[in-house]
């Protein structure tokens, strides 16, 4: 089997390249990465020392796109920048990366006929949303899950709107060119291999601080550190993504939303209380009131679609996937600091 993975020296492209190397035999896959993050050369050479070869293209570019001869059965796009914030700062060079990026995949897609696994993200949902489920929340102590037929429409960052576009443009492909498509919209996903700052990879930032006795920041919400999400561990994304390659004809053409679910939510206060028991380092933490108007309180995934249909659900609790990561960071503490912030 021939599989591109596009974003394949980042967190989720690497992870995903490494377990399908590991879990299909006679797998051949190609990465096609334009090493944009500071660790993904780090990864590239990882591909490599396990016979995966990487190439150094722009995915957003479609002349160089045009030149990648490599035929895929299966093409699993994981080429993004997912920081939102960054996408603020930077709104054309968001839209090559996270959008131009899908068009050129969808013309090679269905060229050679190959089927597409598109990682989307759950920022699809309108930003004033999760204020109004977070109130609700606050107030009720009940939690409720976004699926995915809930509305889209309304302000949802420049990241959100681009990852939202890739979707309806597969869609539009489909129609049009009859390709076959999974669309897998991932809440928060963290794990080993995740380097995390401040604008994009929570979990793992405040793990990596715990270990180094460094200081934190509830940042916006009024400093409460309330803010909720659930969290998706990597290990668990592979699995459901060999699942989806290998019952590909069965779960076609669908949306899932995909992400830890209700079992594994966790505010910042609640992160920090088990992160501070794993590493046995208590940290200070500080508070900043301001809230970048790019920030959402609350997103908890509805998993009942995916389960139903593939049987999927993440085994990895939160404590298990943090001491996880905490061993991850402890055993390569020397090789891996100079990516955290
Ligand atoms: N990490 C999360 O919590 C999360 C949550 C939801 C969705 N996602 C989605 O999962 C995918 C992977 O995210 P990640 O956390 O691994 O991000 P990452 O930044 O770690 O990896 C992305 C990789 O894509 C590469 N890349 C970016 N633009 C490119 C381009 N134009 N051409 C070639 N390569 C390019 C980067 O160099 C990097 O190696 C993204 O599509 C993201 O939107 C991630």
């Amino acid at each position: 089997m021939n599989v591109i993975v596009t974003g394949g020296c980042g967190f989720v492209g690497s992870s995903l390249c490494l377990y399908l190397k590991n879990k299909i035999k006679k797998i051949k896959i190609l990465s096609l990465d334009n090493l944009s993050k500071e660790y993904s050369r780090r990864n590239q050479k990882i591909l490599k020392k396990n016979n995966i070869e990487n190439k150094i293209i722009n995915v957003g570019n479609f002349n160089q796109m045009k030149n990648i001869k490599f035929k895929a059965d299966v093409i699993i796009d994981c080429s993004a920048n997912p920081s939102v914030e960054a996408s603020k700062r930077n709104m054309t060079k968001i839209i090559e990366s996270n959008f131009l990026s899908t068009v050129n995949i969808l013309e090679k897609t269905s060229h050679d006929k190959s089927k597409l696994i598109f990682l989307s993200s759950s920022r699809v949902y309108p930003i004033n949303d999760s204020y109004a489920r977070f109130k609700k929340y606050l107030n009720t102590g009940k939690l409720s899950s976004y699926d995915e037929n809930d509305n889209t429409d309304g302000p949802k960052t420049m990241y959100g709107f681009t990852k939202f576009s890739s979707e309806e443009l597969i869609k539009e492909y489909k129609y049009s060119n009859n390709i076959d498509y999974i669309i897998n919209r991932c809440g928060l996903i963290s794990g080993p291999g995740q380097f995390g700052k401040v604008e994009q990879g929570l979990v793992s930032l405040w793990m990596w601080k715990h270990i180094n006795n460094s200081k934190l920041k509830f940042i916006g919400h009024k400093g409460s550190g309330k803010q909720i999400r659930d969290v998706l561990f990597i290990e668990d994304l592979c699995r459901l993504i060999l699942i989806q390659i290998k019952e590909f004809n069965n779960l076609k053409n669908n949306l899932f939303c995909i992400g830890g679910g209700k079992k594994n939510i966790i505010d910042l206060v609640k992160l920090t209380e088990i992160c501070s028991k794993i590493s046995k380092k208590n940290i200070i933490i500080s508070k900043v009131k301001k809230t970048s108007n790019y920030d959402i309180p609350y997103y908890v995934s509805s998993i009942d679609k995916i389960n139903k249909f593939s049987g999927w659900k993440p085994k990895k609790n939160l404590i298990e996937g943090l001491k996880e990561l905490f061993e991850w960071m402890t055993k390569n503490k020397k090789q891996i600091s100079r990516y955290f912030q």
